[in-house]
C-alpha cells in the first residue's frame, strides 16, 4: 500500500474543517453534527469505525480518463494523465462485523491524487439509489428508529407510520430486494447517485450522474450461495483476484434529459438517457488486512471545481460536512 496516500492526523483533520467551511446550503439544512447524531441515536456513540460502510477494505490503484473525459471536464482528475487512487471497497450499514452476504449496499469509495496534488474524494454505492430524498427525512428515517431505552426494542409502529408517510425510503429496499447481493466487490456497477455538475473544455456545464461499471461484468450471489457463504469472503476473494490481474471499472457518465429529477437521489434516471465513457480506474493492490490507508481518512473532499462541482441536490450538499463531523469523532 502506497504510504503516500495516508495522510497525518494534523492533515487529516485539516482536510475535515476545509470540507466543513467549503458546505454552504442553500437551505437550512441539518447540520453537519445532526447528521452524524441521527446515525449515532440508532447505533450508540462510533468512535473506531465508519457509521455507515463500517465494514471495508482498503486498496490502491489509478485512474486514465478518455479523450471523451477530458473534453467533458476541466478538473485535473479528467486531464487524461495517470492519476494515483486510495481506495476503499465497503459493505454497507453501522457494523464491521456486517456479512458479505448480507442484501445491503457494498461501497466504492475512491480519492484521486493527480502528480500535481490535486485532490478528490468520491464514495458510490452498489444501487442506482440513495434511501432518502432528502437530509432531512434522512434523519428523521433514522431518528425514528432508534431504540426504547426501556426494551432495547424500536418501535415497529412508528416506523410504519412514517414510511407510510415517506415512501421514497422505500426504494433503495426495494431494489436490493429484487437484485442478489454482488459475488465479488469487483462484480457490480457502482453509483454516484447524486447529480453533479461537469465544466467541459468548451465551458458548458453539463449536469451528471456517474457509475462505474466493471469490466469483469455483473455477477451476483445465487439464493444457494446466500445461504451457504461465509460472512467474510469479499476481502480475500479481491486479494486473489488482483493477485491474478488487475481489476477495472469503467466510469461512466450519464446525462439528464428534460424533465429528469435533479435533486432526488432515490429517483434513478431511465437507463436509454446518453452515456459518455470518461475513464478507467484499475485496481491494483489490495491491503492485507483490515485498517490500513483508508482508516484515517474520510472520502469527503467531493467537488472538484472547476470541472466536477456539486449540483443543488441538498443529499449531496450535506455530505461532505457530514463525513467531516464523523472523522473527526473517529480521530479523537
Ligand atoms: C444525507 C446524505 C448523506 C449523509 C448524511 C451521509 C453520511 C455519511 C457518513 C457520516 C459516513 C461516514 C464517513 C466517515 O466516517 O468517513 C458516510 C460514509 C459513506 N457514504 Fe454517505 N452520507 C450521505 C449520502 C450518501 C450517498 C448519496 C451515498 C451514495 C452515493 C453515500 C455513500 C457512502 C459510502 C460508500 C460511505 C463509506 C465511505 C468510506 O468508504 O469511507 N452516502 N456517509
Amino acid at each position: 500500500m502506497p504510504s503516500r496516500a495516508m495522510p497525518s492526523r494534523p492533515l487529516a483533520l485539516a482536510i475535515a474543517l476545509a470540507g466543513l467551511v467549503a458546505v454552504t446550503p442553500a437551505r437550512a439544512q441539518p447540520s453537519p453534527d445532526a447528521l452524524v447524531d441521527a446515525f449515532e441515536a440508532v447505533l450508540g456513540p462510533v468512535r473506531t469505525h465508519r457509521p455507515s460502510h463500517a465494514k471495508g477494505t482498503c486498496a490502491a490503484g489509478h485512474f486514465v480518463a478518455t479523450a471523451e473525459g477530458t473534453r467533458l471536464s476541466v478538473a485535473p482528475t479528467f486531464s487524461g494523465q495517470r492519476v494515483a487512487t486510495l481506495i476503499r471497497f465497503g459493505v454497507g450499514g453501522g457494523s464491521p462485523q456486517a456479512s458479505d452476504t448480507s442484501r445491503s449496499t457494498r461501497g466504492l469509495s475512491i480519492r484521486f491524487e493527480t502528480p500535481a496534488g490535486d485532490i478528490w474524494d468520491m464514495a458510490n454505492i452498489s444501487v442506482p439509489v440513495f434511501g432518502a430524498p432528502n437530509p432531512q427525512v434522512f434523519v428523521e428515517n433514522l431518528l425514528v428508529r432508534r431504540p426504547n431505552p426501556a426494551n432495547g426494542q424500536p418501535n415497529t409502529e412508528a416506523i410504519n407510520a412514517f414510511v407510510a408517510a415517506n415512501p421514497a425510503v422505500t426504494r433503495q429496499g426495494r431494489w436490493l430486494a429484487a437484485n442478489s447481493p454482488p459475488a465479488s466487490w469487483a462484480t457490480t456497477p457502482y453509483w454516484g447517485v447524486n447529480t453533479f455538475v461537469f465544466r467541459g473544455q468548451d465551458g458548458q456545464l453539463r449536469p451528471a450522474r456517474w457509475v462505474f461499471e466493471p469490466r469483469a461484468g455483473t455477477q451476483r450471489l445465487t439464493e444457494e450461495q446466500m445461504r451457504s457463504m461465509p460472512g467474510d469472503f469479499l476481502a480475500d476473494e479481491l486479494r486473489r483476484r488482483v493477485a491474478a490481474g488487475p481489476v477495472e471499472f469503467d466510469m461512466v457518465l450519464q446525462f439528464p434529459a428534460a424533465g429528469d429529477d435533479l435533486n432526488d437521489p432515490t429517483i434513478a434516471w431511465p437507463d436509454d438517457r446518453p452515456r459518455a465513457v470518461v475513464g478507467r480506474l484499475t485496481v491494483t493492490e489490495v491491503a492485507p488486512g483490515p485498517g490500513g490507508a483508508c482508516d484515517p481518512i474520510s472520502f469527503m473532499s467531493l467537488d472538484q471545481a472547476p470541472g466536477v462541482e456539486l449540483s443543488d441536490d441538498p443529499t449531496l450538499q450535506v455530505r461532505a460536512g457530514a463525513y467531516a463531523v464523523s472523522l473527526s469523532r473517529r480521530l479523537q
